[in-house]
C-alpha cells in the first residue's frame, strides 16, 4: 500500500526544482497531482517527466483570478482536494537595508506571502476534513544571510501562517505544517542575478556551511513533503521541520568589496568566504560598526 493512495493533490511552482521532485513523489506514492507554475512549456515538459496522474494548470499564485481557475479545474476533474502543497516561491536578488526597492519588496510579499495566503485559502471549499496542507518556508529565517531580510521576512510570515491556521482549522482537523528547506540545488540559485562563477562561488560557500556537507537535493525535500502529507504524520500539526540546516558564523562582516557600485556586497562576502580568504581586510576595518550579530 503506497502511502498517498487514492489523494488528491495541488503542488504550486511543480514545473521545477522541489515542487517537480515532490509532484513525482506523490504520484508513485498514489496520488494524483495538479500543477501549477507561470511558464506552459515548463510545466508541459514536467508532465511528460511525470507521466501519468497529473493535470498542469498555467498561473501565476499572486492573482487571484488564476487561483480560481486552478480549483476550478480540479472540482471539475475530482470534485474534492486531500493535500496542498503551496510550495511557489522567489527569491530573486540580494538587497540589503537601504537598497530595497519598492518593486523588490512586492514582488516577494505578492508572491510568497499573498500568494501561498490565497492557494490555501480558496483551496478550503475543495480540502476534505482531515487534510494536509504543508507550506514551503525556508530556513533562511533561522541564519539569515546577509542582504536577504525581505526574502526572509516572507518565510517568516509563512511561518506564523502554519502556527495559526492549525487553529483555524482546528475544526475540520486539517494539519498545517511548514517545511523549511536549506539550501538545494534547484533553479532558486539561477534567479538571483549571479554570473555563473558567482553562483558556483556562492554555493561553495554555502556548502561549507552545512552540517552534512552538500547541498540538499531537491527530492531530500520531496520525502519529507511526503511524511507531512501522508498519514505518517497524522498526529503532527503546527510544525516547521527544518531541512539540512546550515549554520553560519556567528558574525559576519558586511564588506564592501567586489560590488563595482561600491555599496555594501553580501555577493563580496560570499565570494571571499569560498575562496577561504579569512583575513580581515581595510575595508572590513572601515565597516567594523555594521557587523551584524546572525546568531538566531
Ligand atoms: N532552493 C533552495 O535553496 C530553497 C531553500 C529554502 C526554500 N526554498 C523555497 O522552495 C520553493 C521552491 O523553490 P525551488 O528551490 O524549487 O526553486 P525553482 O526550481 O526555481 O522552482 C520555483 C517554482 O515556482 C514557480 N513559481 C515561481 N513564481 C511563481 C508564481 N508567481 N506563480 C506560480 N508559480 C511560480 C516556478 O515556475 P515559473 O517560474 O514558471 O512560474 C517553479 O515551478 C520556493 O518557495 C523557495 O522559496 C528554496
Amino acid at each position: 500500500m503506497t502511502k498517498l493512495e487514492g489523494k488528491i493533490a495541488v503542488i504550486t511552482g511543480g514545473s521545477s526544482g522541489i515542487g517537480l521532485a515532490t509532484a513525482r513523489r506523490f504520484v508513485s506514492e498514489g496520488a494524483y497531482v495538479y500543477l501549477t507554475g507561470r511558464q506552459q512549456r515548463e510545466l508541459d515538459a514536467a508532465v511528460r517527466q511525470i507521466g501519468k496522474h497529473v493535470t498542469a494548470v498555467q498561473g501565476d499564485v499572486s492573482r487571484l483570478a488564476d487561483l480560481d481557475r486552478l480549483y476550478a479545474t480540479v472540482k471539475q476533474q475530482h470534485g474534492r482536494l486531500d493535500i496542498v502543497f503551496a510550495n511557489a516561491g522567489v527569491g530573486r536578488e540580494f538587497a540589503a537595508l537601504g537598497e530595497i526597492s519598492e518593486a523588490h519588496f512586492d514582488e516577494l510579499f505578492d508572491i510568497n506571502v499573498k500568494g501561498l495566503l490565497f492557494t490555501v485559502q480558496k483551496a478550503l471549499p475543495l480540502l476534505q476534513d482531515g487534510g494536509s496542507i504543508i507550506l514551503n518556508a525556508s530556513n533562511s529565517t533561522i541564519k539569515v544571510p546577509p542582504a536577504f531580510s525581505v526574502y526572509s521576512a516572507t518565510k517568516a510570515a509563512i511561518r506564523s501562517f502554519a502556527r495559526s491556521w492549525t487553529l483555524d482549522l482546528q475544526a475540520r482537523q486539517i494539519r498545517v505544517n511548514a517545511v523549511s528547506p536549506g539550501p538545494t540545488d534547484t533553479l532558486f540559485f539561477s534567479h538571483m542575478g549571479l554570473t555563473e562563477e558567482q553562483r558556483k562561488q556562492t554555493v561553495t560557500s554555502l556548502v561549507s556551511t552545512i552540517p552534512l556537507g552538500r547541498l540538499g537535493d531537491p527530492d531530500d525535500i520531496a520525502k519529507a513533503v511526503v511524511f507531512l502529507a501522508s498519514d505518517d504524520s497524522s498526529f503532527i500539526t503546527g510544525i516547521e521541520l527544518v531541512g539540512a540546516s546550515s549554520r553560519y558564523p556567528r558574525y559576519l562582516s558586511h564588506e564592501r568589496l567586489a560590488d563595482k557600485r561600491g555599496r555594501a556586497s553580501p555577493k563580496g562576502m560570499l565570494v571571499r568566504r569560498a575562496r577561504g580568504e579569512k583575513r580581515r581586510s581595510k575595508a572590513d576595518v572601515t565597516c567594523s560598526s555594521r557587523i551584524i550579530n546572525l546568531e538566531a
